[in-house]
């Protein structure tokens, strides 16, 4: 259980320290094994993972997560499934805010030998120079040292005439206590070739494919199936100044407002969708500031600050 959560920090340190810095990943990933060789479940603490950690362009960057895990499986995992609302933020080149899904594998226990596929909303103005919504997407094969991509920057192959692109902006966005617009996005690994085939549909549309992952880049690891997946929200921010996670608001008291994941489903080897256990355990940095309720009948309530 503790190695658990520990490698579950590990990779979402990973994912928020791909946003630029190998070294910084590295450096968080090294702390991450020595401590996993060492730690006992009572004395777990994921905060020594998550920070400090310098950020290369504002100094001093703080990480977030609130998510849910499936663990690590011997049968793995071939795709996931959920519906996310999205909303949207004026933020600035120090704020960062991200609902994901994360499939991932590791070949042994070194760090470099990580792959992650990670894609959702996000709002990331040091990555797209504005404040939008975008359909936002990262892969890497070694624990984002030196290899990874985002979005179609390379080998992802979008299918021709698709509705929507990674990167591609979402519009309309909810609004915390109006409507809500809903992404819903599949990742499931296609029986023959082996790619990862990525899905997406907007308000309840069926979702349909917008491209793939390759098999051929990955090594290892996820080049066969996932041995576990997360979903959930994570931010980074300066010291100063918290990013807004979800709609913003907790889920504690209130959870009309609070944004959630719905009708997650998790892929076997036939391809087959199942319902995402209930008792599926959650990880978060900080549960005063940013939570994830238990997930009841394949949905959870997350989120939290600044609004
Ligand atoms: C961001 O700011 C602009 C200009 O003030 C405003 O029109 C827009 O509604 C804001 N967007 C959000 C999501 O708050
Ligand atoms: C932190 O970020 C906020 C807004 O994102 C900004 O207003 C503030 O100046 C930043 N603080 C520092 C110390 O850079």
């Amino acid at each position: 259980m503790g190695n658990f959560l520990l490698l579950a920090a590990v990779l979402w340190t990973l994912l928020l320290a791909g946003r630029g810095s190998g070294t910084t990943a590295a450096r968080v990933v090294d702390q991450a094994v020595k401590l996993q060789s060492s730690v006992k479940e009572t004395s777990f603490s994921p905060q020594r993972l998550l920070g400090p950690l310098d950020n290369d362009e504002s100094g001093s960057v703080k990480r977030y997560i609130a998510q849910h895990m499936s663990g690590k499986s011997d049968e793995g995992f071939y795709g996931i499934i959920a519906t996310m609302d999205v909303y949207g933020f004026n933020l600035t080149t120090q704020q960062y805010t991200h609902g994901a899904l994360v499939l991932y594998d590791q070949v042994d226990r070194a760090v470099t030998s990580i792959n992650i596929i990670q894609i959702g909303w996000e709002v990331a103005p040091a990555r797209y120079g504005d404040s939008r919504t975008h359909l936002g997407s990262m892969w890497t094969t070694d624990g984002y040292t030196k290899t990874s991509c985002r979005n179609a920057d390379c080998a992802f192959v979008p299918e021709k005439g698709a509705p929507m692109a990674l990167g591609g902006v979402i519009h309309p966005v909810s609004q915390p206590n109006g409507p809500k617009q809903t992404i819903t996005i599949k990742v499931i690994k296609d029986g023959i070739m082996g790619d990862w085939l990525v899905y997406y549909g907007f308000n309840g549309d069926n979702p349909v494919l917008i491209g793939h992952y390759p098999k051929s880049i990955f090594t290892g690891g996820l080049a066969n199936r996932a041995a576990g997946l997360q979903f959930g929200g994570y931010v980074w921010n300066n010291a100063t100044t918290l990013a807004p996670m979800g709609s913003g608001y907790l889920p504690k008291d209130d959870v009309v407002t609070a944004a959630t994941m719905s009708n997650i489903q998790f892929i076997d080897q036939s391809g087959h969708p199942y319902p995402v256990p209930q008792d599926s355990h959650a990880y978060m940095t900080d549960s005063n500031i940013y939570a994830a309720n238990p997930i009841v009948n394949g949905r959870f309530f997350y989120g939290g600050p600044s609004r």
